[in-house]
């Protein structure tokens, strides 16, 4: 028996107020991570923020920070913000031309390498990279916007995902990102994610903490 994995939840700042990062990061102290979504309106329809506001919200943040990168041109971009010293830096497969040479990069440069999958993008093409990743992002909702509802289309993959890792052996955490609240973590938890990516469910409650507590307690409880 494999031990139960840890439940991680991840906030979205794309939920917080963007003219008080310093205040918004604050009020998830109690997350495991901050989930810092950069778009460039090439790879996504939606523009967010670029390298220097991510380099800032790593000097005051109080926790570790993961960044997803949905921008087009990835192999170049991504290798800097793991220079910012990141925790975790995940490049969408679809952007990248050479995502081992990229993960290999990402390593190197001492950030987590984490790889994300569009909805309909499938994961079986990547299973042999599995061992150069230390995490997977499956997207549960098409990348681009907060609020948007969950795709209970994409749990079978996650539980393939799960089985393929498992297998296999390695060390990748499963990280789903969408439509995550306390009632859609528990499925997801149950296919086999154990990162939990949440913007409007954390961000939208008027006490973000509670929120992280109470998504984990439930997540947590799936995962055993
Ligand atoms: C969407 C982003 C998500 C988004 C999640 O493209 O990658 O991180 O902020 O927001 P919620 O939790 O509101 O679906
Ligand atoms: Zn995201």
């Amino acid at each position: 028996m494999s031990k139960p994995l840890a439940c991680c939840i991840n906030p979205s700042i794309l939920s917080a107020d963007f003219v008080n990062l310093e205040a918004e990061l604050a009020r998830i102290a109690n997350a495991d991570a901050v989930h810092v979504d950069v778009m460039d309106n090439h790879f996504v329809p939606n523009l967010t923020l670029g390298l220097p506001v991510v380099e800032r919200i790593q000097q005051v943040s109080p926790v570790p920070l993961d960044a997803h990168l949905m921008i087009a041109d990835v192999d170049r971009w991504a290798p800097l913000y793991a220079d910012a010293g990141l925790d975790s830096v995940t490049f969408h497969v679809e952007a990248s031309q050479a995502p081992i040479k990229l993960a290999r990069e990402l390593r190197a440069r001492g950030a987590k390498a984490g790889m994300a999958l569009r909805p309909a993008t499938a994961v079986e093409p990547y299973l042999d990279m599995l061992p150069e990743l230390d995490m997977l992002l499956i997207m549960t909702v098409e990348p681009g916007f907060g609020g948007q509802s969950f795709l209970d289309v994409t749990l079978p993959k996650i539980r393939r995902a799960r089985a393929a890792i498992e297998g296999s052996g390695v060390n990748v955490a499963i990280q789903v990102d969408g439509g995550i609240t306390e009632e859609t973590i528990t499925r997801a938890a149950e296919a086999g994610a154990n990162i939990f990516v949440a913007g409007s469910a954390v961000y939208g409650k008027p006490s973000p903490q509670e929120a992280i507590d109470a998504l984990r307690a439930k997540g947590q409880l799936a995962l055993k």
